[in-house]
């Protein structure tokens, strides 16, 4: 499974890269507002920086509900660079921009999806990748995770080749459960990542071993 860092954060970007495990960016029109990028040239620049952090695929959110603004928009985005994937949310003339995009080999990730039949259809349009927001749905008592599962048996089933990215990430333990769900990539926030790294044995073992050696060589 792929990691990518859900956030428009250069910081935090950059935090998750040295780590070295880090497959891509994703960002959405909140994240970037977030990080008070004013200007649609300064907004297009940010991309283009995330793009030299990371090395991997990069998503990038139309803001346009319309057909047309977001084809002008998405074709502009993948301009910016070959990692760019444009994001497009899962809505009618979503489906039919994903269509077209897919018709020019540009690659796509149909966000805010919420059900199966959603998933259904970015895959029929073409969509590189579908992100299922998994913890609103938890938030709302539905079973996020379950609907990754089901996404990555309908896709597998009907060999679909649209990856399922786990998205609306918490927590480290919905990262172990996109792993056992079959999802090709989660993207979470850096405390989720940051989270995998922590157990209490073994900082009590690390100490343990620190004090042993430090007896017999002091
Ligand atoms: O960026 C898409 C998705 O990961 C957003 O998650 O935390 O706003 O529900 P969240």
């Amino acid at each position: 499974m792929k990691f990518f860092i859900d956030t428009a954060n250069l910081e935090q970007i950059i935090e998750a890269q040295n780590l070295g495990i880090l497959d891509g960016v994703t960002t959405n029109p909140s994240l970037m507002a977030k990080e008070g990028i004013k200007g649609n040239e300064n907004i297009l620049a940010h991309y283009q920086r995330i793009c030299e952090i990371v090395d991997g695929d990069v998503s990038a959110e139309v803001i346009s509900t319309d057909y047309n603004g977001m084809i002008k928009e998405g074709e502009i985005l993948a301009k910016l660079h070959p990692r760019i994937v444009v994001k497009v949310p899962m809505i009618k003339e979503g489906i039919r921009a994903i269509k077209y995009f897919s018709g020019k080999n540009i690659r796509t990730n149909c966000t805010l999806v919420f059900s199966p039949g959603q998933a259904l259809l970015a895959a029929k349009a073409g969509a590189y990748y579908v992100s299922p927001f998994v913890g609103r749905l938890d938030d709302i008592s539905f079973d996020g995770m379950e609907l990754v599962a089901h996404i990555v048996n309908i896709y597998k089933t009907y060999d679909f080749k649209t990856q399922v990215l786990a998205a609306s990430i918490r927590n480290p333990i919905h990262i172990i459960k996109a792993l056992d769900a079959g999802a090709h990539v989660a993207t979470c926030p850096l405390d989720a990542i940051l989270g995998l790294l922590k157990h209490p044995l073994t900082d009590i073992g690390l100490q343990k071993f620190l004090e042993d050696y430090s007896r017999v060589t002091s």
